[in-house]
């Protein structure tokens, strides 16, 4: 296996992996999300952008020559009664289905921990839907916890 930031010919791939995420997000979630919605989402905008302009990092691991995985983070700040309100954000993390179980993803989320020592950050943060229960292990697995979960009510008119 091995890990590169991303370039825009990595864009297509990209996009195929996170539209496959978002729409299993959208079957676990019809309330909030339409599959539609999803598949026409602008992802080749958003990472041109952030790959053209350097916002954030992108990495995309190979293994055997295939493109295998992918993670996106970028620096934040949260409120500043934060201990540590300097953060890295994990935006994206996929692993292609027939790799998964290989540590792919452990190898993205320590290139993630390289990335926050380096710019001297001590807080990564994931939002993670609660039927996603592979990246909940994932990121258990790598020491993340859950301090607190978002609740949502959708108002019917
Ligand atoms: C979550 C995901 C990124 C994990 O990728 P992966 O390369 O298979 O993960 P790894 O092989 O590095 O797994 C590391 C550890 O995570 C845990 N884990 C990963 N997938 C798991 C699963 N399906 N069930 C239980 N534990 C799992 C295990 O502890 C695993 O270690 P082990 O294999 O030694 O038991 C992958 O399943 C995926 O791409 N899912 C779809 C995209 C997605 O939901 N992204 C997150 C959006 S927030």
């Amino acid at each position: 296996m091995a890990i590169r930031r991303a370039s825009l010919n990595d864009i297509p791939f990209i996009k195929e992996c996170l539209i496959d995420s978002w729409v299993e997000h959208a079957k676990n979630h019809p309330e909030l999300m339409t599959e539609e919605r999803m598949r026409n989402s602008k992802v080749e905008d958003y990472y041109s952008d952030a790959i053209k302009n350097n916002k954030g990092f992108t990495f995309i691991v190979e293994t055997e020559g295939k493109k295998t995985g992918l993670v996106r983070v970028y620096q934040d700040k949260v409120a500043n009664f934060f201990k540590d309100p300097d953060i890295l954000y994990i935006d994206d993390i996929y692993v292609v289905k027939k790799f998964r179980r290989k540590g792919v993803a452990k190898l993205l989320l320590k290139e993630v921990e390289k990335i926050a020592k380096q710019l001297g950050i001590k807080r990564i943060d994931a939002r993670v839907y609660t039927f996603n229960k592979p990246t909940q292990k994932l990121l258990e697995s790598m020491g993340f916890k859950p301090p607190h979960s978002t609740w949502t009510k959708i108002i019917n008119s």
